[in-house]
């Protein structure tokens, strides 16, 4: 009888402990991962700290948002794989590195496309930017914001960086689009897709010979300290779209969902506001550091670059639209 009750007692006992667990389970915060492949230091990397900030101060106990810099979790090449598998709930890539998934959003890849930042945030915020958002729907992603970083600065592991001649015969590391592929033939020059996190090696051994990014991606990653001259081109924007599993985030409680949206749009505003000190700065730094030169492009300069890579607009209007690009290049004019 005394055995019955102790085990009637223990039995108790360990369901209160499996009810417990089952409340603690219930009451876990919804763990949102955000991964990215830039330093923190950046305009994405704070950007990405501010939504952990803001999403986990109006949510508090409801989720907890993991950041993950430097391609830490996912590089490259996995972590949109990473997101459609719900192994990572946001990330950021440029948008440069959605063409998989659609030809619209090379409108942004396009040389010479956007006169400036300003340009390219009237264009995101544009009706046809928004709609761009939702370009990849059927796949499954949703887009919940632009983010930006800046205009692109063209470097290489040679003295002269002054005339698009220069570049003639030179190996370039790419991001994974076509259109910045195109853009490379178009010089002469030979363009090679390679993940973020392999860039510096890839430039220290001379597996290639230069890339292009914006100042603070150059710096943060010390791409000045392997390159020989970095050139003012301004040729191309470096800007994300923050997007997220659309299964999922159409999954989430209405509460959680509206308080990530809101966390996302005070994040943006901050990473926006942000991008163009940080950049500002990187190339002060990178000028104090002395080991790359930077060459600055006189108008005409600027305007044999423009020429020699016009032709690339051509090559990818039936893909984006002819739509897209007149919104574009009206967004040049304010
Ligand atoms: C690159 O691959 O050069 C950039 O897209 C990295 C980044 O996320 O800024």
């Amino acid at each position: 009888m005394k055995f019955a009750t102790s085990r009637i007692a223990a039995a108790v006992g360990l369901s209160l402990t499996l009810g417990l667990a089952a409340a603690t389970v219930h009451a876990a915060p919804i763990v949102v991962k955000f991964s990215h492949v830039v330093a923190e230091n950046t305009p994405k990397g704070q950007g990405a700290l501010k939504f952990k900030e803001l999403a986990e101060a109006a949510l508090p106990g409801k989720v907890e948002v993991q950041v993950f810099s430097n391609s830490q979790l996912f590089g490259d090449g996995k972590e949109m794989e990473a997101l459609l598998l719900g192994d990572v709930q946001i990330i950021a890539p440029s948008l440069a590195k959605f063409d998989r998934y659609t030809k619209k959003l090379q409108i942004f890849d396009l040389p010479f496309m956007f006169d400036d930042m300003a340009a390219l945030d009237r264009f995101q915020a544009s009706p046809k930017g928004q709609e761009l958002l939702d370009s990849m729907k059927s796949k499954g992603i949703k887009g919940l914001a632009y983010w930006h970083n800046g205009l692109k600065q063209l470097s290489s592991n040679k003295d002269k960086l002054v005339r698009p001649e220069d570049v003639k015969g030179l190996k370039f590391r790419i991001q994974s689009s076509d259109v910045l592929e195109a853009q490379f033939r178009q010089l002469g020059a030979n363009p090679q897709k390679l993940a973020f996190s392999e860039v510096y090696q890839a430039l220290q051994t001379g597996v290639v010979d230069g890339a292009e990014n914006p100042w603070s991606n150059i710096y943060s990653q010390k791409f000045h300290e392997v390159q020989k001259t970095i050139a003012i081109t301004n040729h191309g924007a470096l800007d994300y779209m923050v997007i997220t599993n659309s299964g999922w985030w159409d999954g989430l409680p209405e509460d959680v969902r509206a308080g990530l949206q809101k966390a996302m749009a005070g994040a943006t505003a901050h990473a926006n506001k942000l991008a163009a000190e940080i950049n500002d700065r990187d190339q002060k730094l990178i000028a104090e550091a002395g080991k790359a030169k930077i060459q600055t492009l006189s108008k005409e300069d600027v305007a044999a670059w423009r020429s020699a890579l016009k032709p690339v607009w051509d090559k990818f209007q039936d893909q984006i639209g002819k739509d897209i690009i007149d919104a574009a290049v009206a967004s040049n004019q304010q």
